[in-house]
């Protein structure tokens, strides 16, 4: 779901559409549109379905050429989604439109009070009621800043809302709690929107908006105050990517882009934060890291991010020597787990706004705990609520199924436990420098990697009737078996799983039958636990009773070939750079089986890039 707003000398209409085209990725049913124009008139229109069923029935005719508007792509919560129920809601006899994201929890008490006011809601949404208590506020005020913030205060849950009104041309006021919303700072025009893709063609230069605060836009500024109408002073930051990072450029999708920018996302992170000498030089982290007190690191994170932390969990123990466990943030959040102010709770989230995550990270920081954000988006929610940030420098991700940010979050979470076992004096000079040298080498291999895209397309092809994939790992491979499951769920809807390669003979190995595909992440022969030969022997276990194998395996290890169907392999690397070259070929094999089946990659079905409900 997504939101634009806009005043100033553009047309607001292709501004708007443009907008939420950016937004797009974040996965939506319906989308609307509010245009004002100079002469006091408000235009609507909006339609369930892509995008494009209401571009098809705009014009700049129909809907004037109003310099002021709203823009709105909504995922359904309360009511299906339908034209009725998509955005904007309309209040005072049509001259206020109003959208919202998120989810107002009060709305059946509020939409009663309206009843016994004569005010009957038309449509099935918790949304039209804020629309119909700002249009109320607003008869009372006259002023719409004062109206947003009078009902916000009368709101519980998570929202942004935008709101316009045919007698305030050249003005937008925004309110917001729980769900993001950025203001974009232009000459002689000023933006609104979820994030900040939907402006950045147009400024780079951008405010995010803090927890219950009002912006009001015009031409010429903005203004901010709190919920209590205290002026607030937020600081800007400049966008560092502009438009042609969130576009497709030649590529048949983004998935297909981002997959091939993940050596360019791990290097991107890494950059300037390893000094020559193998040091850790990450100023934002210098307090957290330096805290004594801290004696147990919890990684809370959702879908794909929890996987990185898998591997940031494993890292902070054997490097850092402090105990780490990774939790889902929604069983974390309302499982009363232990944490103190001893413990460290680190979230991972792409998007910085994943609810689920940022109640985690609240419910923790009320406990006590000290907070680290591992974040891909400036100015989102999550890591402006936590005590220090380390962003992944990923680029935009677009996507709704999350590749290159993986990548980038793992080599974060590495740098985060690195940087504890320098100051914990746990890591030798010798051993820092040999991790250092390791990651800086990644994104080179990585690029290898990436070009094993045409062998793998082959694969899909002959695999496209299949109706499950078993993928197998252990150690750091066990992280990237969960992720080659969940990318192939995701992507071309087939079943899969992942499995931890030790846990084969306790279960699933009664799924084995002859044809079943199984992927596995196979350790380097030069490892010396001899996990290597176990994970073989595993594979003689499975092939033995009908499996097909594709093995994951170091170039040159020969112990693998004569019980592998296929082999792909990998450049020899440290062990916790193995998991960055394995799950390349196993996001290309989720992307190339879902085109094989025709499926849109970008959009998957039923999924949101962000999910900012709970
Ligand atoms: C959604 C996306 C996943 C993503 C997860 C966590 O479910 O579809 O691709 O891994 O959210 O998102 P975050 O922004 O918190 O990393």
């Amino acid at each position: 779901c997504g939101i634009v707003g806009y005043v100033g000398h553009q047309a607001s209409l292709p501004v708007l559409m443009a907008g939420l085209k950016r937004l797009e990725y974040r996965g939506y049913d319906s989308a609307g549109v509010a245009i004002v124009d100079e002469v006091g008139g408000i235009h609507t229109a909006k339609k369930a379905g892509k995008l494009q069923v209401l571009a098809d029935q705009l014009t700049i005719e129909a809907l004037g050429e109003g310099h002021t508007g709203i823009a709105h792509t909504r995922w359904a919560t309360h009511g299906g989604p339908t034209d009725l129920n998509a955005h904007p809601h309309l209040a005072d006899g049509g001259k206020l439109a109003l959208i919202h994201n998120g989810i107002i929890e009060n709305y059946q008490a509020l939409a009663e009070a309206l009843r016994a006011d004569g005010i009957d809601c038309i449509s099935e949404t918790d949304s039209e009621v804020a629309a119909h208590l700002v249009a109320k506020e607003y008869r009372d005020t006259g002023d719409l800043t004062e109206a947003l913030r009078q009902s916000a205060n009368q709101l519980h849950g998570a929202f942004t809302l935008l709101v316009t009104h045919q007698d305030q041309p050249g003005l937008v006021v925004g309110a917001r709690r729980n769900s993001p919303l950025v203001v974009g700072l232009g000459e002689g025009e000023n933006f609104l929107a979820s994030d900040v893709s939907a402006f950045v063609e147009h400024t780079q230069r951008a405010v995010a908006l803090g927890q219950d605060q009002v912006v009001t836009i015009t031409p010429e500024g903005i203004s901010v105050t709190d919920f209590d109408g205290n002026v607030v002073h937020p600081e800007e930051f400049t966008v560092d990517w502009d438009a042609s990072a969130a576009e497709k450029g030649g590529w048949s999708s983004f998935m297909a882009k981002e997959i091939s920018e993940q050596p360019e996302a791990v290097a991107n992170t890494l950059r300037s934060r390893i000094t020559p000498e193998g040091h850790i030089d990450i100023p934002e982290l210098a307090k957290v890291v330096a805290d004594t007190q801290i004696t147990r690191v919890v990684f809370i994170a959702c879908g794909t991010a929890a996987y990185s932390a898998m591997l940031g969990a494993y890292a902070m123990e054997k490097w850092a020597h402090i105990p780490a466990s990774v939790e889902l943030s929604h069983e974390f959040r309302y499982r009363d787990a232990v944490i103190d102010a001893h413990t460290l709770v680190v979230s991972v989230s792409q998007s910085g706004e994943t609810m689920d995550t940022l109640m985690a990270v609240r419910h923790a920081a009320e406990a006590g705990a000290t907070t680290v954000s591992i974040c891909n988006t400036q100015g989102a929610t999550i890591p402006r609520e936590s005590t220090a940030t380390l962003y992944t420098h990923a680029g935009p991700e677009v996507a709704v199924a999350s590749t290159k940010a993986f990548s980038a979050q793992v080599v974060a979470t590495y740098l985060l436990a690195l940087a504890f076992g320098e100051a914990r004096g746990a890591l030798s000079a010798a051993e820092r420098a040999e991790l250092a040298e390791a990651l800086l080498a990644a994104p080179d291999q990585m690029a290898e990697m990436v070009q094993t895209g045409e062998r793998i397309h082959e694969l899909a092809h002959w695999m496209a009737d299949t109706h499950s994939v078993l993928y197998l790992g252990r150690h750091v491979g066990y992280p990237i078996a969960l992720e080659g499951a969940l990318k192939l769920k995701e992507l071309a809807y087939i079943h899969a799983e992942g499995f931890a390669a030790g846990e084969l003979k306790h279960g699933p190995i009664a799924l084995i039958e002859p044809g079943q595909i199984v992927f596995v992440v196979v350790p380097s022969p030069r490892d010396p636990r001899s996990l290597h030969s176990k994970v073989v022997s595993n594979i003689q276990e499975i092939r033995a009773r009908g499996a097909r194998v594709i093995a994951l395996a170091e170039r040159g290890d020969a112990a693998v070939l004569p019980f592998a169907d296929e082999v792909i392999a990998l450049p020899p690397a440290h062990t916790f750079v193995e998991p960055l070259l394995a799950v390349i070929p196993l996001h290309l094999f989720g992307m190339e089986l879902a085109m094989a089946k025709g499926l849109d990659v970008d959009q998957p079905r039923n999924l949101a890039k962000s999910v900012t409900v709970e």
